[in-house]
């Protein structure tokens, strides 16, 4: 027999919207455009969560295996297969890096035009480089993420040119998908949802696909949502916009989301909360995540795990339970900081033995 003839439905993967078309806007005329997101594994980490607590069985969702490398490829799949079915054809965004990566790489696809807004200094490389491969115009400005969107906004509202942001509500729709895959995956929902806060598209998304899943029967129950937004960009956790916000987590530093009445929406009827970690706590768990169980995510998406560890310390969990965390992005987004946080490496000459004194093996 051929190899070529051998089990090929191995390799099967249905884009993302068409697999779960059921629960997305698609219409008759819906073109996909697609790279073939979704399907992220979501990892037992046991050897993590003995370090964190008796009581949860943890598993990480890494999304960082999408094809830019985040969760904002579930709902660009969406979000520009819309724009082609309306004849749009221009795309554009404000962004922190994942976004913009994303929205690149699906314009090209498609064949739109893309501008990408970035704040100036602040967006980790890997992302720029990608915008900047896919064809995108890459433009900074001297402000940051909020004045970033502001801008995209008011250009959304004068010229024909489709705003890929998550206040587009294709985006939500797509990234509901995140939560179908969980509760697939485990064949329930989890007790616990802990995901990082930036501009809260991302939670409004998850608690909308749980919500849309248990509507049809596919769940029993809904999780408890635990929002985490970085200590001093923490506009929801303090009640009101931060001009300036901190955080060595670029992704999520935000100071006046978008989705900020949604987010607390989900919190509130999911009867989960929204808190806050410190870049410390942040560091810490991405450390600890990579180094424990090999898996290498971006400081923002570290925020989930580190709440949980927080949280569990706190005494929260107090009986035996799942606990889902999403994990937004790839670390390798980042390499440079993330190598300022590990020990340096070592230079030898090419010398055997010279390596094995530095295994202690001599
Ligand atoms: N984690 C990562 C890795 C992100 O890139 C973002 C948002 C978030 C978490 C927060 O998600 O905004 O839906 O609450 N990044 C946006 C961007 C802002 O431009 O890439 P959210």
């Amino acid at each position: 027999m051929a190899i070529t003839q051998i089990r090929t439905d191995w390799f099967k993967r249905v884009p993302l919207i068409e697999r779960y078309r059921e629960f997305m806007p698609m219409t008759a005329d819906t073109p996909v455009v697609s790279l073939l997101e979704g399907y992220t594994p979501m990892i037992r980490v046991d050897r993590l969560a003995s370090t964190i607590s008796d009581k949860i069985t943890l598993y990480v969702k890494f999304e960082g295996m999408n094809p830019t490398g985040s969760f904002k490829d579930r709902g660009m799949t969406m979000a520009i297969s819309k724009a082609v079915e309306a004849g749009s054809k221009a795309a554009i965004c404000a962004s922190t890096g994942n976004t913009a990566a994303s929205a690149a790489a699906y314009s090209a696809r498609a064949g739109l035009v893309c501008a990408v807004i970035l704040p100036k200094g602040e967006v980790a490389l890997g992302k720029v480089c990608q915008s900047m491969m896919h064809g995108a115009k890459v433009i900074a400005i001297e402000g940051n993420f909020d004045d970033a969107l502001n801008i995209v906004l008011d250009i959304t509202r004068k010229y024909p040119i489709t705003l890929v942001n998550s206040l587009n509500p294709y985006r939500i729709e797509g990234q509901k998908t995140g939560a179908f895959e969980i509760c697939d995956d485990l064949g329930h929902a989890p007790m616990y949802h802990a995901i990082p806060v930036g501009n809260a598209g991302n939670i409004t998304a998850y608690w909308a696909g749980y919500k849309a899943y248990k509507e049809a029967g596919k769940i029993d129950y809904l999780p408890r949502m635990l929002g985490f937004q970085a200590a001093k960009s923490a506009p929801i956790v303090d009640g009101h916009p931060i001009p300036h916000p901190e955080t060595i987590a670029t992704a999520i530093r935000i100071g006046n989301p978008a989705g900020w009445k949604t987010a607390e929406a989900a919190r509130d009827e999911s009867g989960g909360s929204i808190e806050k970690v410190t870049d410390e706590e942040i560091t810490a768990a991405q450390k600890l995540l990579a180094s424990t169980e090999g898996v290498f995510c971006e400081p923002a998406s570290a925020a989930s795990v580190a709440g949980v560890i927080k949280k569990a310390k706190e005494g929260f969990f107090t009986e035996k339970c799942e606990v889902v965390c999403i994990l937004t992005g790839h670390g390798l987004k980042d390499p440079k900081r993330a190598m300022e946080i590990c020990a340096p490496f070592i230079e030898l000459p090419a010398d055997t033995d010279a390596v094995a004194r530095e295994m202690n093996l001599i």
